[in-house]
């Protein structure tokens, strides 16, 4: 493997202490620095998830087209996609945009772009991805960044992403989704809880993590993501990966 995929920096200690006050949870300097930690941590398979989006990468690559890492956070996803095309393109001339409205989480993006030498195939971009333009692409990750958008602003973005992309081109959506049945919701919620003690977590932290997330992001079902990405113009979606409340959806335009 050329490129590294999961920077872990510090360890995610951010809840492990009683707060008097939670704060609504943002993609700040304090999340950025240990966000490879809290990633592999609270998402079941993250790490496989990631290598994954190379197999679509060898799959569903057009060649001279454009790859989009939208919310690319520490830039993962963009890593695994590059890894893929590095030994698929012999003369490198692929492109990817990662594109992030969080600086402290692109600019260690940025560095390990550098680190990697990938200064000529990914392109960063501080920038809200409701505003971005999208065009010429095979390739478009929303990988669990969808959820952070209002819920009003996410039909126009897929929209968006459906114009942008060629035919034959793909988006792989994934999001932690929520379950409209209360048997679902506690069973799920149950055996997550369970595997976030299982990575270290206290009750402590999941409970404060939960709160300063609850307004932020904003989980809907898998089958109102299927809807959307239809409605979008999609013409075939896949839910290729579930794992609780964690799925991945492929949607080809
Ligand atoms: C859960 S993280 C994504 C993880 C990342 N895609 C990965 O696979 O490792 C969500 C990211 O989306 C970014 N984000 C949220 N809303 C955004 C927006 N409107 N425009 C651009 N980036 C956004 C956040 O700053 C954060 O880095």
């Amino acid at each position: 493997m050329r490129a590294s995929l999961i920077n872990i920096m510090s360890d995610d200690t951010l809840y492990t202490k009683k707060q008097k006050r939670i704060v609504d949870f943002a993609f700040d300097e304090q999340v950025a620095s240990v966000f490879g930690d809290m990633l592999e941590r609270s998402i079941p398979a993250y790490r496989e998830l990631i290598a994954m989006l190379g197999v679509f990468a060898d799959e569903y690559y057009q060649k001279g087209s454009v790859c989009y890492d939208l919310g690319c956070s520490l830039g993962a996803a963009s890593f695994s996609l590059a890894n893929r095309l590095q030994s698929r393109e012999q003369n490198n001339t692929f492109k990817i945009i990662a594109v992030d409205n969080s600086e402290p989480m692109l600019k260690r993006c940025q560095s390990s772009i550098k680190n990697l030498s990938l200064e000529n195939n990914i392109r960063t971009e501080l920038a809200d991805i409701n505003q971005i333009d999208i065009s010429h692409a095979s390739i478009v990750v929303l990988n669990f960044t969808l959820q952070f958008i209002s819920i009003d602003k996410r039909l126009d973005l897929l929209k968006k992403i459906v114009q942008g992309l060629n035919p034959g081109g793909v988006l792989i959506l994934s999001e932690k989704c929520m379950f409209e049945n209360s048997n679902d919701k506690e069973f799920y919620e149950k055996i997550y809880y369970q595997y976030k003690r299982a990575n270290g977590y206290s009750n402590l932290e999941i409970a404060q993590k939960r709160e300063a997330l609850e307004k932020v992001l904003l989980a809907e079902s898998a089958e109102t993501h299927v809807q959307r990405l239809k409605s979008a113009g999609f013409s075939s979606v896949y839910r290729w990966y579930q794992c609780f409340q964690f799925n991945s959806f492929c949607a080809i335009r």
